[in-house]
């Protein structure tokens, strides 16, 4: 059988982090793309040669070559820039979706059967860049974004409760920023609905650190963005299209009829397996939800608006 293989495009930190995660979880062997020369050529050797230490069986390597990316599974997009303190993920679009554009071209070039995960912000619009630039049928294009939110609705969960993050079930649904929609009555500790466990007014706060999670880090960070969490949710993804796992996870996917969205990538939660996309489950959502979840579409919407002003000036 022919070892998966993963292209991560973008040897940044998030996508140091995609190639960590996915070599020490022995997920496949990974090629590391940058436009920097030597930077990725030398983290993937620093990463080979960690192997021997922690025991994990992943080949490496690092170049500015598409060639050496031919014949991958998967292919993760992080390569752009990313916000500074202050900054909105729309500020980045012109940049990010020349960037996205030429990287889709190149690598698909090379591997016509992958599926492609985008990370780039702002996100919604580069997964839109990514399938035109790609002409990938809807379900081998997808978005990483709700595993990043639900990660942070967990955490903050877990720490108010003081419980293990591994019972909790976050949910949530709508576009990666601060108009997403988190789901608190469909959000679970051991099955038990978090709004049992959590007064109201609290799990108000708790949702509203979760929209606005990425600036808190950007904040502390000052010079970047997270990448830890989003780099595990994208592996998270990669491993169940490799494995054809099926897990349902919230990403952002196509959907057209689904929601009544009229066809744009946004956060709902998907059957990921070996096609990709397998499957858009769709969530009962009452009149509150519905309306921030529109909201969330139309953003979403400006935002292609916006990216295709940019591709026509090409
Ligand atoms: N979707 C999410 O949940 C999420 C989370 C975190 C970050 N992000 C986004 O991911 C992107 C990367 O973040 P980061 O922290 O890794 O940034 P980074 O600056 O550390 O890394 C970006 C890398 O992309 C490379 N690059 C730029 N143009 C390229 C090209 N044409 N070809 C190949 N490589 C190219 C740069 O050289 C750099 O190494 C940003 O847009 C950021 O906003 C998204």
């Amino acid at each position: 059988m022919k070892r998966p293989k993963i292209t991560v495009i973008g040897a940044g930190h998030v996508g140091e982090m995609c190639a960590q995660y996915a070599a020490t979880k022995e997920v496949a062997d990974v090629v590391l793309v940058d436009v920097i020369e030597g930077m990725p050529q030398g983290k993937a050797l620093d990463l080979y040669q960690a192997a021997p230490i922690e025991g994990y069986d992943a080949k490496l390597i690092g170049t500015n070559s598409y060639e050496d990316t031919a014949g991958s599974d998967v292919i993760i997009i992080t390569s752009g820039i990313p916000r500074k303190p202050g900054m909105s993920r729309d500020e980045l679009l012109e940049t990010n979706v020349k960037i996205v554009w030429d990287v889709t071209k190149k690598s698909v070039e090379h591997s016509p059967n992958a599926v492609l995960i985008v990370v780039t912000n702002p996100l919604d619009a580069m997964v839109y860049t990514a399938w035109k630039a790609s002409g990938f049928p809807t379900n081998r294009v997808v978005g990483q974004a709700g595993m990043l939110d639900i990660a942070r609705f967990a955490a903050f969960i877990s720490m108010e409760i003081g419980c293990s993050v591994k019972d909790i079930r976050a949910m949530l649904l709508g576009g990666h920023g601060d108009d997403m929609v988190p789901l608190p009555r469909y959000t679970t500790v051991c099955g038990i609905p978090v709004t049992q466990l959590i007064p109201a007014g609290k799990l108000d706060e708790i949702v509203t650190r979760t929209r606005n999670g990425g600036a808190e880090i950007v904040r502390l960070l000052k010079t970047g963005s997270a990448y830890y969490a989003p780099s595990a949710g994208t592996i998270a993804m990669a491993a169940s299209i490799i494995y054809d796992q099926k897990r349902i996870l919230p990403c952002a996917a196509y959907c057209d009829k689904e929601y009544d969205v009229g066809g744009y990538f946004v956060g709902t939660p998907t059957m990921l397996g070996a096609n990709g996309v397998e499957r858009v489950i769709e969530v009962e959502l009452n009149a509150r939800e519905k309306d921030m979840f529109a909201g969330s579409v139309k953003h979403v919407k400006q935002l292609c608006a916006e990216t295709e002003k940019v591709l026509s000036k090409r």
